[in-house]
C-alpha cells in the first residue's frame, strides 16, 4: 500500500481487491492509493466518510453505497468512480452526473462466470441437488424408490430470460446443448441482435410467465425492475415451472416468492441474491426445500474476480485521463 504523501492523485479503495488491481495501480506510477484492508468486513460507513475527504477517485464494490452524502464527504475533487462490478444499483447515477464523476464497471469479465454458475443453480434446484445429498448423509436413503426426489428436466423444454444482455445469451448457450426447445424472453423492447444469437423470440412478460419451464432473470436492478417478480407473475407460472434469480434480490417481492413455493404456485427456485444480503438465517424461505440459497457467489471464480478487479483499476486510470469505458449516465 503506498501512503506516501506526494502530488499524484489520491485513490481510495473500499475493500481488499484482488491482487490484480492493486498490482496494476501499483506498477502505473500514476496514482497514491490508500484502501480498507479487509475482505472480510466492510469498512464501516463513518470511516469510509472520512477515508473518501479530498480523494481523485474511488474504487467500491457492491456493498458501498455511493450516495449524496459519501459524494458530499468526498468533495469535488473526486473525478471518477470506479466499481468492482457490473451492477450498479448501489451507485446514485443521479448524484455523479450532477457532479461530472465519470463511473466505471465491470462488463464483460464475469458473464462466463455468472453464466456457468446459472446453470449450476438451475441444475442443482430443477434436480433437487440440496435435497439429494441430504437424504442420503441423514439416513433418508431407503429403498430405491420410482417417483423419490423426482425433479424436472432441461430436455424438450421452454427456457424463459427476464431481461436480455451479455449474461442472458451466454446462460442460453450453454443450455442449448442439454436440448431445450425454445428460447424466450422479455424486455422494454426487441433486441434482435443478441436474440439472434440463440434463437430466442420475443415475448410478453405474461406469456413469458405462462410458457416458461425455467424463468431466469437477467436484468439490471432498476426503479423499472423492482419487485417485477411478484405474485401477478407467480401465478401465471406452471405449477412445474422453476424460477432462477442471479442478478439482484430487489427484482424479486421476496414474500411473494416464498408464498408461491410454499403453495405450490411453482415447482422451486435458486436464488444466488437476496434482500438483503447476508439473508438472516431465520428468513422463511431457508425453512423451504424446494428454494436453493447461494450467497451471491455467481461471478466467484478466482480468474474471473481477479478480471474484474484489473478492469476497475484500468477503468480508474482510463477515468483520470478523461477517457472512458465508462457507464452511460
Ligand atoms: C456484480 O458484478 O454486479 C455482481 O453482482 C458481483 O459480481
Amino acid at each position: 500500500v503506498q501512503r506516501e504523501m506526494s502530488s499524484l492523485p489520491r485513490v481510495y479503495i473500499t475493500r481488499q481487491i484482488p491482487p490484480e488491481g492493486l498490482k496494476i495501480l501499483s506498477e502505473s506510477g500514476q496514482v497514491q492509493f490508500d484502501l480498507w484492508d479487509s475482505d472480510d468486513v466492510p469498512v464501516p460507513r463513518k470511516e469510509l466518510l472520512q477515508k473518501v475527504k479530498g480523494v481523485d477517485a474511488l474504487v467500491c464494490v457492491l456493498t458501498e453505497k455511493i450516495d449524496a452524502e459519501l459524494l458530499d464527504a468526498a468533495g469535488p475533487n473526486l473525478k471518477v468512480l470506479s466499481t468492482m462490478s457490473v451492477g450498479f444499483d448501489h451507485l446514485s447515477l443521479e448524484e455523479l452526473k450532477k457532479r461530472g464523476i465519470r463511473v466505471g464497471y465491470t462488463p464483460d469479465v464475469l458473464t462466463d462466470s455468472v453464466a456457468e454458475l446459472t446453470v449450476a443453480l438451475l441444475l442443482t434446484t430443477s434436480r433437487r441437488l440440496i435435497e439429494a445429498t441430504h437424504e442420503a448423509k441423514s439416513g433418508g436413503w431407503g429403498t430405491w424408490r420410482t417417483l423419490w426426489l423426482c425433479g424436472y428436466e432441461l430436455a424438450n423444454s421452454t427456457v424463459g430470460i427476464l431481461g436480455l444482455g451479455r449474461i442472458g445469451v451466454a446462460i442460453a448457450e450453454r443450455l442449448k446443448p442439454f436440448k431445450v426447445k425454445k428460447f424466450i424472453y422479455t424486455d422494454v423492447a426487441p433486441r434482435p441482435e443478441l436474440a439472434s444469437l440463440i434463437d430466442a423470440e420475443y415475448v410478453s412478460m405474461d406469456e413469458l410467465a405462462s410458457q416458461s419451464d425455467f424463468l431466469t432473470v437477467c436484468c439490471a436492478l432498476t426503479p423499472e425492475t423492482k419487485d417485477i417478480c411478484n405474485k401477478d407473475l407467480f401465478s401465471k407460472m406452471k405449477n412445474t415451472s422453476i424460477f432462477i434469480n442471479t442478478s439482484r434480490g430487489g427484482v424479486v417481492d421476496q414474500e411473494d416468492l416464498y408464498e408461491a413455493l410454499s403453495s405450490g404456485q411453482i415447482a422451486g427456485a435458486g436464488l444466488d441474491v437476496t434482500v438483503p444480503e447476508p439473508l438472516p438465517t431465520s428468513h422463511p424461505l431457508f425453512t423451504l426445500n424446494n428454494c436453493v440459497i447461494l450467497p451471491h457467489i455467481a461471478s466467484a471464480s478466482y480468474s474471473t474476480r481477479n478480471a474484474m478487479s484489473a478492469l476497475a483499476a484500468n477503468n480508474l486510470l482510463l477515468g483520470l485521463k478523461g477517457q472512458t469505458n465508462h457507464l452511460k449516465h
